[in-house]
């Protein structure tokens, strides 16, 4: 992937840290994913008094766009911190890596997780679920 596409990714994910509903954690999560039709949809984490109900990030982004259609996707770009303070690498939780599962190809499907536009690392999504139980699995 183009080094400006990711670093458009990192933006978005970043801008998207204002609208994080964390009242709970304060642990604010952005997210950018990249459709293979050249769409970026985003998302954000949106937490619940009730905990439990809590949508990350990576889930709202990707729930945004199955809800409007679209399927196929490139990447995810992640980023996280406290206060929204970008420190380190936030890595998407096991539950959206089996969302990932659901619609991404392991092999292919780039999951970024950056600090800023300078500081960043990708991983497939083969990676970060090695043997992930997906569709195929029921075919
Ligand atoms: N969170 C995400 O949005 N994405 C992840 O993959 C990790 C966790 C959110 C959920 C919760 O609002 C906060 O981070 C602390 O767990």
């Amino acid at each position: 992937m183009k080094k400006e596409m990711i670093e458009q990714l990192i933006d978005l994910a970043i801008k998207q840290l204002e609208f994080s509903y964390v009242p709970y954690s304060h642990f604010k999560v952005g997210a950018a994913l990249l459709a293979k039709g050249g769409e970026i949809y985003t998302g954000c984490n949106i937490e619940n008094a009730a905990y439990t109900p809590t949508n990350c990030a990576e889930r709202t982004a990707f729930f945004k766009a199955v809800s409007e259609g679209v399927r196929e996707f490139e990447a995810i770009c992640v980023v996280g911190g406290k206060d929204g303070v970008l420190t380190d690498y936030a890595s998407p939780c096991g539950v959206c890596r089996q969302v990932m599962m659901e619609f991404c190809d392991p092999d292919t499907f780039q999951i970024i997780m950056a600090v800023n536009k300078e500081k960043y690392k990708n991983y497939t999504l083969k990676e970060m679920l090695p043997m992930g139980f997906g569709p195929n699995n029921l075919a």
